[in-house]
């Protein structure tokens, strides 16, 4: 699969055994032949002695750099330690990062390159099903900030993604399900067809049934690539990929980053579905529907941030999702359906929401 970007087009090859691929695609990335392996200290004693073996059989000068793994250090602090090992190793503009790991590596790796010396080539290898689902496509970088999630970065395509199942296997049952909250979300938004098999096939995804599983990562893959390569800067149709993370992301601020990103996704869709029903903007009984989605994962409805209305406001108000001061929400009509051109998001005032989100249990 290929996706647009104005940085030049790039592919996402999905399968058992592309990480093979990483030496060739990198020597493609990096005149120089050296690249900085960057992973969280899970990963790396999993996967990293392999995966850096494979690039130095292949000719790679590596330089390898870890952190400690969780959204908790997904900050500025880890940007800045990664950088100066990339700076004291002497890399050069001709080198590149491989990222390898999960949302957070991605994250904070592509936000590396994308500032190392203005600008290096990134590669994605993601190594959970949330980031080879949604996270390692489309060229949003970063870290976050007191004030709210992913607040500081920079859109810095990657070169290539190399999304290979088999890093799944040694996934913990829990933080394979949250993944499959995003691709509910792709479901939810543009292919009833897909929500409809994710729930049929959801205890064979959970049980990491190869076939299946790297059927969803395709499914959402595509998805995810035709709205961002149609709108890669989010100036319109891309923001639809938002749904269920304006709350989504409030929950998981509020929760100090202890609500793990997929569970606030999952508590996220369900309680903008909820918003979007008594706006009278999405159909009766949607919120019910996409509350079975997630349940069929084992992912959470509800969340007890959601208690909070007044406070959630105030979170939501320092997110990226504000225009004018005033929260905006997908408009979702019903399942496989969103809103389109200026009618992609509605705005709720602060008063509102706390109206309808008052009394929820
Ligand atoms: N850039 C984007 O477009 C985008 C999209 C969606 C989510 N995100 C971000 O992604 C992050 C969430 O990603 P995540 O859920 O992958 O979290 P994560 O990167 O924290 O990974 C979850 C846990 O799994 C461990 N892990 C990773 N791979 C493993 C493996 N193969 N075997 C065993 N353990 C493994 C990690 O060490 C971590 O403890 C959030 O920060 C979110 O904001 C970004
Ligand atoms: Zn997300």
């Amino acid at each position: 699969m290929l996706v647009a970007s104005l940085s030049g087009d790039y592919p996402v090859r999905v399968g058992s055994g592309v990480r093979a691929l990483l030496s060739e695609t990198m020597a493609g990335a990096a005149p120089s032949g050296r690249c900085a392996l960057i992973t969280d200290d899970n990963v790396d004693a999993l996967w990293g002695r392999e995966v850096a073996g494979s690039l130095t059989a292949g000719g790679i000068d590596v330089v390898a750099a870890s952190f400690p793994a969780g959204e908790a250090h997904k900050t500025r602090e880890t940007w800045t330690a990664l950088t100066d090992v990339l700076m004291e190793s002497g890399l050069g503009r001709d080198s590149c990062v491989v990222s390898l790991g999960g949302g957070v590596v991605g994250d904070v790796a592509g936000f590396v390159a994308a500032t190392f010396l203005r600008g290096v080539p990134f590669i994605q290898v993601p190594t959970t099903t949330l980031a080879m689902i949604d996270a390692s496509v489309g060229g949003k970088t970063g870290v976050d900030h007191p004030a709210g999630k992913n607040l500081v970065g920079a859109f810095h395509a990657p070169v290539a993604v190399l999304a290979d199942p088999d890093f799944l296997g040694t996934l913990e049952a829990g933080v394979r399900a949250e993944g499959f909250a995003e691709a509910i979300k792709h479901g939810v938004i543009l292919d009833t067809g897909y929500a409809d098999w994710l729930a049929a096939h959801a205890v064979s995804l959970l049980a990491d049934d190869p076939e299946r599983v790297e059927r969803a990562v395709r499914r959402s893959v595509e998805i995810k690539a035709a709205v961002v390569s149609a709108d890669e800067f989010e100036a319109g149709r891309r923001q639809i990929l938002n749904l269920g993370h304006t709350v989504g992301h409030a929950v998981e601020l509020s929760s100090g980053y202890t609500l793990p990103h997929g569970h606030a996704v999952a508590v996220g869709l369900v309680a903008e579905a909820r918003i979007g029903e008594a706006l009278g903007v999405t159909a009766r009984g949607t919120a019910e529907e996409v509350r079975r989605l997630v349940r069929a994962f084992g992912l959470p409805d509800f969340d007890a941030g959601l208690l909070r209305p007044g406070h959630l406001t105030g979170l939501m108000a320092r997110d990226k999702k504000t225009r004018s001061g005033v929260v905006h929400i997908v408009r979702l009509l019903e399942v496989g359906r969103v809103g389109e051109g200026d009618g992609t998001t509605i705005p709720v005032p602060d008063e509102d929401l706390v109206r309808i989100m008052k009394g929820w249990s």
